[in-house]
């Protein structure tokens, strides 16, 4: 279609031209993220249909992107929703996710939050320690109900990734060890009146290129459950969770649908087919489908350094602060060529620092950060004084809704309240 172009994997992107046109469509300020929301469209049911039967849950990681707008399009492609939040699920739920296609994870759940979960019935509480098992035990008996949980599991596999979004590994604080799982159980078993055994879980972490460490900590998780069914027990479901990669611009990486169809695979393996597979994607639904548009506000030459400091920060996109993650950036107007320049936002912050870029001679006002629809927004803050940006969706190439930044008034009315 006019005005986008193929990345390595095929995918179609909003180009440089268009990104412009949209943005003087939305008349928004820069930084703006711009989201193409056919291709999370797309992505959302190639990977549903993989999973074929219609038993199986994709459970999209609401926290990769939480706008409305992206959540109802995934529910519309078929797929549930993880969450990690009270204020998660009621976005799952007002975007019309039906509660028995959520479950909820996360290390530190409050009452009010758990309270919410089990008042709206959710497919599942993930819960990570057995002192957490006490507390979903409490509230299910002061609702009067039974709790429906599920066992995230450690499962002890360390993968290539940055250390901060490696969870699986044996010293991480999410997931249950290994050794406690006895104790797990019995508990679960203990209280059938407040806590039903429905799944096992786990999520090894972020980032995965190759399906291989999906497929080993996936093995673990089938252990668990096969042992549990040795038991005597009944499961409803084993959740592989998410983590499938995306390419930032360093190489392909397996496509959703790819790590889904592997999963399915080994649950037929471990002769599990007649349970549910759940598996819970973030990133690769929106990532590649997300740009942030910035504004370069000042072009800097510093003894040999050339510094091009942008009006977006790491207010606006922290992973490469964070991760040391590198994002594609380019000019929206012309090809990336030499010079290269040294990208930066405008924070007061030395790690405020996007990365070297071939941006020109005289680099042209905007640029691209591409990949950016995954934990870029979402992790937004005001850091420094700085609005929040704009979000603008896009369908079939046009501007199909805005959700303009709240501005600086508020942000300056509040600390003057403080
Ligand atoms: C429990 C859980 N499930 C799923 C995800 C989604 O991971 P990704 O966005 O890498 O697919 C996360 C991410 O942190 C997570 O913590």
């Amino acid at each position: 279609m006019f005005g986008f172009r193929r990345d390595a994997q095929g995918r179609a992107m909003l180009s440089g031209s268009l990104l412009s046109d949209l943005l003087a469509e939305a008349r928004v300020a820069t930084p703006a993220y711009l989201y193409d929301v056919d291709g999370i469209s797309h992505e959302t049911r190639e990977l549903t249909q993989a999973l074929a039967d219609s038993r199986h849950l994709v459970a999209y990681a609401v926290k990769a992107n939480s706008a409305g707008t992206i959540v109802r399009t995934v529910a519309e492609q078929g797929a549930g929703a993880d969450v990690v939040s009270g204020a998660e699920l009621r976005v799952a739920l007002g975007a019309g996710v039906a509660p028995d296609r959520i479950v909820m994870s996360g290390v530190g759940k409050s009452d009010d939050e758990l309270d919410l979960a089990l008042s709206s019935k959710i497919r599942s509480i993930q819960v990570e320690s057995l002192e957490e098992i006490e507390r979903v035990a409490a509230r299910a008996q002061a609702l009067s109900q039974a709790a429906r949980v599920s066992l995230r599991i450690k499962p002890d596999v360390a993968i290539d990734s940055h250390a901060h979004v490696a969870t699986g590994h044996d010293e991480a604080k999410f997931g249950i060890a290994q050794q406690d799982l006895g104790a797990a159980w019995d508990r679960l078993d203990r209280s059938p009146e407040a806590l039903r055994a429905v799944g096992v879980s786990s999520h090894v972490g972020s980032m995965l290129a190759a399906i291989e460490p999906y497929l080993e900590a996936a093995g673990r998780v089938c252990e668990v459950a096969r042992a549990r069914r040795a038991a005597g027990k009944p499961l409803e479901f084993v959740n592989f969770g998410g983590g499938f990669g995306i390419d930032y611009g360093s190489g392909p990486t397996a496509r959703p649908a790819e790590f889904a169809r592997a999963a399915l695979w080994l649950l037929g393996q471990q002769g599990l087919h007649d349970l549910q597979l759940i598996v819970e994607p973030g990133r690769s639904l929106v990532g590649p489908y997300g740009v942030l548009v910035a504004r370069i506000v000042q072009l800097k030459q510093s003894g040999s350094q050339r510094f091009a400091v942008l009006d977006a920060g790491m207010n606006d996109l922290i992973r490469p602060a964070l991760y040391g993650a590198r994002h594609r950036i380019e000019p929206l107007s012309e090809p990336p060529l030499p010079p290269a320049w040294r990208v930066v936002g405008p924070v007061c912050e030395s790690a405020d620092d996007f990365g070297v870029y071939d941006l020109g001679e005289s680099p042209a006002d905007l640029v691209a950060i591409r990949d950016a629809g995954a934990y870029g927004f979402v992790m937004a803050s005001q850091y420094n004084g700085r609005r929040l940006p704009s979000e603008v969706f896009v369908t079939r190439g046009r501007v199909s809704s805005i959700s303009e930044s709240p501005g600086l008034d508020a942000w300056v009315a509040r600390r003057l309240q403080a």
